[in-house]
């Protein structure tokens, strides 16, 4: 059974949630779970754009046949081939023969390469025009946001921009499907950790695609992830320009590793100076413990960076080591880096952290702090330094 739920006369919501699934792309921690948004409009004509996770499918389907009862649906709109949004095409196309299937040009050889399906496909590029009826929809390729093939399409009738994975989130919708009808606040980390560990690496084509769709009449804005988006559509696109931009807020984020509490000691000594010093958005993570997911959602907010490790057979703590080929990986700008490491034999993490903040093109704060054994007093007043510094170069961004 499937209680409507409309976003104007033609156009309904029939996503899904997904509590069970632990790992989004088996990496990403699904600690609230995730939606797959998929939308229907119902109209002279039948579209449905996206379809969802493979293992919904059932549930799913449900939902379109209460809409549609016996009609065919007559278009598939592809935006994304990643499977948690493609995985039901084959079933689909299937069931309903005549179906069209809507991609660009990058989409066609993905469409035939996942699932075998060579015929009905309709091929679009930038500013076509389908129309349903009431409704029509034209499409948008926004390549690398998040894949090569990745599209939007806006419904011009009711003003909405079906976005695909821009502008999504993690994060189950627990009742409410429209950011004005929850807590939208709960949301935004969540928004910000999406972005950040799915389309974070893409900077400058989201800079592209705000630029291509800052000429459309934004009313509502439907992704294929978390909540549809009515009444924060200004917020939502203008953080996620400043994300794409790597513009950060003051802040300091400390990503540590520890074996046996030194480097951790250093780290909380460094913390107390930062808020000494007046800063009082301090996030602090033991990188054996937290997700890496969660720390890069934060590296994407706060420009301070503390990091800091032990040196671990000659290199950097494996935990640590992860963050960094991560973070280079996904060439975040724009930080101050602070560094502190202990080690016992022989250090190396300094240096390597060293070597990171540089291949990255960040900042280096302060003197990095090098520990050998246990913290002594000199060292103390190192790490205290440090965070000193890291204070007073924040601050510098006030004026
Ligand atoms: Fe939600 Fe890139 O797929």
């Amino acid at each position: 059974m499937y209680k409507e739920i409309k976003l104007s006369d033609e156009i309904f919501f029939i996503g899904v949630n997904d509590r069970r699934t632990a790992l989004f792309e088996n990496m990403w921690p699904l600690t609230r779970g995730v939606s797959y948004n998929s939308y229907l409009i119902n109209d002279e004509k039948i579209a449905i754009i996206d379809t969802i996770e493979a293992g919904f499918f059932e549930k799913w389907l449900d939902k379109v046949r209460t809409i549609i009862k016996d009609r065919p649906v007559d278009y598939l709109i592809v935006n994304h081939m990643e499977p948690d949004h493609s995985a039901a095409m084959r079933f689909l196309a299937e069931l309903y023969p005549y179906m069209k299937i809507i991609g660009n040009r990058k989409t066609m050889p993905m469409i035939e390469g996942y699932y075998g399906i060579k015929n009905n496909l309709m091929e679009v590029k930038e500013g076509d025009v389908v129309e349903l009826g009431n409704t029509s929809l034209s499409f948008h390729p926004i390549p690398m946001v998040h894949w090569p093939e990745s599209m939007v399409c806006y419904e011009q009738k009711s003003g909405t921009l079906f976005s695909t994975d821009a502008f999504g989130s993690y994060g189950t919708l627990d009742g409410a499907v429209f950011d004005d009808e929850m807590d939208f606040e709960y949301f935004r980390d969540e928004m910000r950790r999406y972005y950040s560990n799915i389309v974070g690496k893409y900077g400058n084509p989201v800079q592209k695609a705000l630029s291509k769709l800052s000429g459309l009449d934004l009313k509502m804005i439907a992704p294929a992830h978390g909540p549809v988006i009515r009444e924060n559509i200004a917020d939502v696109v203008a953080r996620h320009d400043r994300w794409s931009r790597h513009e950060t807020e003051e802040g300091v984020i400390i990503a540590y590793a520890s074996m046996y509490g030194n480097t951790e000691e250093m780290v909380e000594i460094t913390a107390r100076a930062i808020t000494e010093s007046g800063i009082k958005k301090i996030r602090m993570y033991d990188v054996s413990k937290t997700h890496i997911s969660y720390i890069i959602s934060d590296v994407f907010k706060y420009r301070g960076v503390i990091m800091a490790s032990p040196t671990y057979s000659n290199e950097l703590h494996p935990n640590m080591e992860a963050l960094v080929m991560k973070l280079q990986h996904m060439g975040f700008k724009n930080h101050l880096l602070g560094i502190l490491g202990s080690f016992t034999w022989a250090g190396a993490a300094v240096r390597k952290l060293y070597e990171a903040g540089k291949s990255l093109g960040w900042e280096i704060v302060g003197e990095p702090v090098e520990q050998k054994y246990s913290l002594d007093a000199d060292k103390y007043q190192q790490c205290i330094n440090l965070g000193k510094a890291m204070a007073e170069r924040l601050k510098d961004f006030r004026k």
